[in-house]
């Protein structure tokens, strides 16, 4: 039986947008509150209703589902003034989509369980395509109940659930995997930087990495966008600079050495520092192309 028939969304952005209109598409009745609310009027259309508060929201709804951008947004939203922990009531389903911290995460499952609500942390992978078509891979961290609660929601909005333990191991999953992302697209931009610099035409390190063993769809994907000069956003610089900054707290808490990790953050600082923080991820490429004084052709 599904007993989530309204739910609501909180954070209309480049992937809560999508997600929201999934949601409505697969017949969920959908409120939904932004910050911003052009944006929920933007999804009218999809036969989403507005909602004047989170608070508001809470009161309306089975279950509600947040992706806002940091820490400090879902903080203010969930427990803010006018928050959803004021409009919420026994039996509900909180679903957090956002990449934050293990520790607001927990902290939220604490506070929203106190008042009967059962709580799932749920960040993404996917981007933008994935949030569009519906083919999230979502690493949720709950207790077996919550989750099992949780499954109409994520078959809406995604096709790969992996239940990476209790509240806080989604978080950590995700939040390696974005690091390993950096990383990637580091590697990948210093070696097509260098090949050009080098006399040698940057598509064939492609053509090899694409005809090898470390080969991914990731570079597949990022590598020609780069080349095409394509920086659309799909994850914005900022975004991922917050990652790296919540991989590092973590590594820190945890003692563990990450130093790859601390320099390509350094990376994404200077791309900030150049004003470019509103940028795709695959932009940071101009930022090393400033240094160089040449453009990857
Ligand atoms: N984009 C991706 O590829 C991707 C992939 C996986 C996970 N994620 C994660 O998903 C989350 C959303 O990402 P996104 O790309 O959709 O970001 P985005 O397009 O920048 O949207 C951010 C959302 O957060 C809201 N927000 C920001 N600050 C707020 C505040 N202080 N109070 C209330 N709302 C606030 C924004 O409201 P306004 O509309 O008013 O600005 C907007 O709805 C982030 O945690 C991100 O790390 C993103």
């Amino acid at each position: 039986m599904n007993e989530l028939k309204t739910v609501g969304f909180l954070g209309l952005g480049i992937m809560g947008s999508r997600m929201a209109r999934n949601l409505a598409q697969k017949g969920f009745g959908v409120v939904a509150w932004n910050r911003t609310s052009a944006r929920v009027d933007e999804l009218a259309r999809f036969g989403v209703k507005p909602a004047a508060t989170p608070a508001e929201l809470a009161r309306r709804v089975d279950a509600y589902c947040t992706c806002v951008a940091d820490p400090a947004a879902l903080r203010l939203v969930a427990l803010g003034p006018g928050g959803l922990l004021e409009g919420a009531k026994a039996g509900q389903l909180f679903v957090d989509f956002s990449t934050v911290s293990a520790e607001l995460t927990c902290e939220l499952e604490a506070a929203f369980g106190a008042k009967g609500v059962d709580f799932v942390e749920a960040p993404v992978t996917g981007s933008k395509g994935g949030a569009d078509q519906g083919t999230l891979v979502i690493m949720a961290g709950a207790k077996d109940a919550a989750f099992a609660r949780a499954q109409p929601l994520f078959a809406a909005v995604g096709t790969t659930t992996i239940h990476c333990g209790p509240v806080g191991a989604g978080t950590q999953v995700k939040l390696a995997g974005n690091a390993l992302i950096a990383l990637m697209l580091e590697g990948l931009s210093e070696g097509m930087l260098l090949t050009q610099r080098a006399g040698v035409d940057p598509r064939k390190l492609l053509e090899m990495v694409r005809a090898s063993g470390f080969r991914s769809p990731y570079y597949d994907f990022k590598g020609p966008a780069m080349l095409d000069r394509n920086f659309e956003t799909a994850f914005s610089i900022d975004l991922m600079f917050k990652d790296l900054s919540l991989f590092l707290d973590s590594a820190a808490k945890h003692r563990v050495p990450t130093p790859a990790a601390a320099a390509v953050k350094e990376v994404y600082q200077l791309a900030r520092a150049q004003g470019k923080g509103e940028k795709d991820i695959s932009a940071v490429v101009t930022s090393l192309e400033d240094l160089c004084g040449e453009r990857l052709k």
